[in-house]
């Protein structure tokens, strides 16, 4: 049991958020109590300046990717094949793997996040490894195995039949009910055959997984894919394959027509917008204001390694800064010279964003809300900045967001202290995480 003091992030009906002072109590996995009163001293944790947040929602990441970010000067295709590739082989080296996804974890609980839709790479030994060892620290969400069975590097593609036994395998292992799952990954459509991607389908219809893949990210490859799928719009490749389906998460969907948007609403798919990765290279900027004004489910993500951001809610701001951007190109601002701050989220939707609205994007059915009966996964921070006192407070935080705030990371109820100036991630007992790993 445990009680931390200190302004909680509620959620509004409106997808907005806001802070109020009060206590929370976590008896095991679980907040079993949100009292909003003045903080007494006799809390565990926290005062009336620190803030509580529930834990980060990152829904589109590449755990092997972290030590790639900031290979500049590249668009997607050829960043794959010189920088990404060859860094996911090195997780054919189980002793490598394992010692990168120790460190991911720390990343991960340091900037706060406790809930991920992650890749790893087409090595089924490494994604269990990651799948296994996040699951002993508490974290929730899905791994997928980034299925490839074609224009890959030989040490990165797996035969097909190969590759759905083991997809299938991972499956039984970490199945969809539990809190952290494996997800069906066909990477995107060039890296999979159509073999692969039908089987990928039937999988997840099979265990009713998640499929998380890529979609429409830069022009270029869209071209590529539609040149090799007879001229098909991306879209209806993957709707061909069985794919396009409400369990779906698509990263990215810039360059999407009005056909294929109106696909996926009515499929009531995902779109996982990833702004520092579009940014970074150079793919483009997806169009935030049209997708949901078209009903569209948006979910965010850092994308890392194309994403340079671990940190979810620095990915907040530059959803804030793209929509600013994309504000910019608007015939209104040509004409005006001013933007219509209607059509640009607010610091305290973005907040909504990486908690709650990302939980609900992905379809959990709890997650990223302190409130009674949600499972105890909560961010204590400790600003240095006379924050409350702000004209805005939820955007004063966000703008001058700094990791060294994240004092303690508390995921599935398990108490995680984040040293300061990269000291390491301790348990409770003041254990390093290698003892839970
Ligand atoms: N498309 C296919 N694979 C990837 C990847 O690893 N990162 C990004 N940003 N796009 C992709
Ligand atoms: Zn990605």
């Amino acid at each position: 049991m445990a009680t931390i003091g200190g302004q909680i992030l509620c959620q509004a009906p409106d997808r907005s958020s806001s802070i109020r002072e009060g206590v929370v109590r976590i008896e095991d996995d679980r907040i079993v109590e949100v009292s909003f009163e003045a903080i007494s001293g006799s809390v565990d944790w926290g005062d009336a300046e620190t803030f509580i947040t529930p834990g980060f929602i990152d829904t589109h990441l590449h755990l092997p990717q972290f030590d790639s970010i900031g290979a500049f000067g590249m668009p997607l295709l050829d960043w794959l094949s010189e920088v990404i590739f060859p860094a996911e082989e090195n997780w054919n080296d189980m002793d490598y793997a394992r010692s990168m996804i120790a460190r991911v974890i720390d990343q991960c609980l340091s900037v706060g996040t406790t809930g991920i839709c992650a890749y790893a790479t087409s090595s089924y030994d490494a994604t269990i490894t990651a799948l296994d060892m996040f699951q002993r620290v508490g974290l929730r969400g899905v791994i997928g195995q980034a299925m490839m069975d074609r224009a890959a590097p030989m040490s990165l593609t797996v035969p097909t039949e190969q590759l759905i036994e083991q997809v299938e395998a991972a499956l039984q292992q970490f199945p969809p009910t539990g809190r952290m799952a494996t997800a069906v990954t066909p990477r995107f459509a060039l890296s999979c055959t159509e073999s692969a991607l039908l089987a990928a389908a039937d999988l997840a219809r099979r265990f009713d997984a998640m499929i998380q893949t890529h979609l429409a990210e830069t022009r270029r490859e869209c071209e590529v894919v539609s040149k090799h799928f007879d001229g098909m719009p991306y879209v209806d490749v993957y709707d061909k394959m069985g794919l396009v389906t409400e369990r779906s998460v698509f990263g990215h969907g810039i360059y999407l027509d009005d056909l294929s948007v109106a696909r996926l609403v009515q499929a009531g798919s995902v779109i996982a917008h990833c702004p520092t990765a579009n940014s970074f290279l150079g793919s483009g900027t997806m169009n935030r204001n049209d997708h949901l004004a078209h009903g569209v489910r948006l979910s965010l993500g850092s994308d890392v390694g194309a994403g340079f951001e671990r940190s979810m809610v620095r990915v907040g701001r530059a959803m804030i800064e793209a929509a600013i951007a994309k504000q910019f190109q608007s015939d209104a601002f040509r004409r005006t010279g001013m933007i219509d701050y209607a059509k640009v989220p607010t610091a305290p939707q973005a907040w909504y964003q990486i908690t709650a609205g990302n939980a609900e994007a992905v379809r959990w059915k709890d997650g990223g809300r302190i409130e009674v009966g949600q499972p105890a996964d909560l961010v204590i921070v400790q600003p240095d900045v006379p924050w409350r006192l702000a004209r805005c407070p939820l955007s004063t935080l966000m703008y001058s967001w700094d990791d060294r705030w994240v004092r303690h990371t508390i995921v599935n109820g398990r108490h995680y202290t984040i040293g300061p100036n990269g000291a390491g991630v301790r348990t409770e007992k003041g254990e390093s995480l290698g003892a839970v790993r």
